[in-house]
């Protein structure tokens, strides 16, 4: 059943077909961790998409708290960074009434999912993810959490027949093993999970450090200029712009090869600007113009998002009451996936 939705309920009593499955809508999944304050790079790459797919697709969206505890961590700050990521998310323009909006650790099926799936994996396909190579790299004790974290992610994904999965270009990888898992299990056991196909925005896929561009800006990285976090006040957006690494050679260009930094710009610019990289290039025949203009337009862009985010802060009820909402809709659809895959590899019906 590559890439198409799981026709029925797999002729198993007792198992209702999936919100999806009855409007025949396509279903949108992806997931976004807790561990830091949410950058750009997050918004461009991933939350705008999903802030548009909401309108056009049956969509669900996970803070992923379950990866945060995969590397060292406060406990006393896990539940708080969730709400804090998750109040982001709505910040953004996620709005409750149309999309579900969950924490991981509310669905209990993540986790039971992602054992039958680290079943099906190899020890070899996980060895070769890059996240985890750059992750565990000089670490002496590593968790095996880390080590799985990408099975985790397959679950995530699987339990909610996902057709399409709005992600910035890091989570390429990690999307090709979640297909993979998912053909070979439904190769092995029969039809039983949708495969997903990843959707990377053509502009701002992977946005880089604003003083590496040579990497992508990161919540896990601790670099203070180079990253424009959505909190930023307008003053501190402008002198990051402004302080941002370009070249010498003074041209305006888009070659993220040989310019790095002053490309990096320009994608910014495109996508906050929504125009292409072509026009903004054009525009320009100076970096300090070109600067001056990226940062008004960023400010002009992330106000609102800041200022919604500011405002959920006046009731701090509100961000857990919709999280408790969102999990109870997951969970109707992620126990009915799960209830399917268990049946399938052959364990006792409960
Ligand atoms: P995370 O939390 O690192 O990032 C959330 C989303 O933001 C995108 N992103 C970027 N896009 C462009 N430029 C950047 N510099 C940049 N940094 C991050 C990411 O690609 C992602 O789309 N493993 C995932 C979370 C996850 C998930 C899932 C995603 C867990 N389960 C299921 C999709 C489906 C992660 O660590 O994303």
């Amino acid at each position: 059943m590559a890439n198409g939705r799981i026709p029925d309920d797999q002729g198993i009593p007792g198992l209702g077909a999936t919100p999806s499955i009855l409007h025949g809508m396509e279903r949108v999944f992806s997931g976004v961790q807790s561990s830091g304050a949410p950058h750009i790079g997050n918004y461009f790459g991933a939350f705008r998409q999903w802030v548009a797919d909401q309108h056009k697709a049956d969509s669900v969206f996970c803070v992923v708290d379950l990866h945060a505890l995969t590397i060292e961590h406060d406990p006393t700050q896990v539940g708080t960074r969730a709400l804090e990521t998750a109040s982001w998310l709505f910040a953004s323009g996620l709005d409750p009434e149309i999309c579900i909006v969950f924490a991981q650790s509310h669905v209990q099926e993540h986790t039971a999912l992602s054992w039958l799936l680290e079943c099906t994996a190899t020890f070899g396909e996980l060895r070769r993810m890059t996240q985890f190579k750059e992750k565990s790299k000089g670490n002496e004790s590593v968790s095996v959490g880390l080590f799985t974290y990408p099975v985790l992610m397959a679950a995530d994904i699987l339990l909610y027949d996902t057709n399409k999965v709005p992600v910035g270009d890091d989570q390429r990888q990690h999307l090709e093993l979640a297909r993979d898992i998912a053909i070979r299990f439904n190769g092995r056991y029969g039809d039983t999970f949708v495969v997903p196909e990843a959707a990377v925005p053509k502009v701002a896929a992977r946005v880089m450090d604003l003083q590496h561009p040579e990497r992508k800006m990161s919540k896990s990285v601790t670099s203070p200029l180079g990253t424009i976090d959505l909190i930023d006040e307008p003053d501190t957006i402008v002198q990051k712009i402004r302080k941002a690494v370009t070249d010498t050679d003074g041209e305006v260009r888009y070659d993220p090869e040989k310019k790095p930094g002053l490309s990096n710009l320009i994608e910014i610019f495109a996508a906050a600007s929504q125009r292409s990289i072509e026009d903004v290039t054009a525009s320009y025949d100076r970096y300090g113009p070109l600067k001056a203009d990226l940062a008004e337009i960023l400010v002009e862009v992330l106000t609102p998002v800041r200022e919604r985010h500011a405002e959920m802060q006046a009731d701090p009820g509100e961000v857990p009451r919709l999280l408790a909402k969102g999990a109870l809709k997951a969970r109707a659809i992620a126990s009915t996936t799960y209830l399917r895959a268990s049946r399938v590899v052959g364990l006792l019906a409960q």
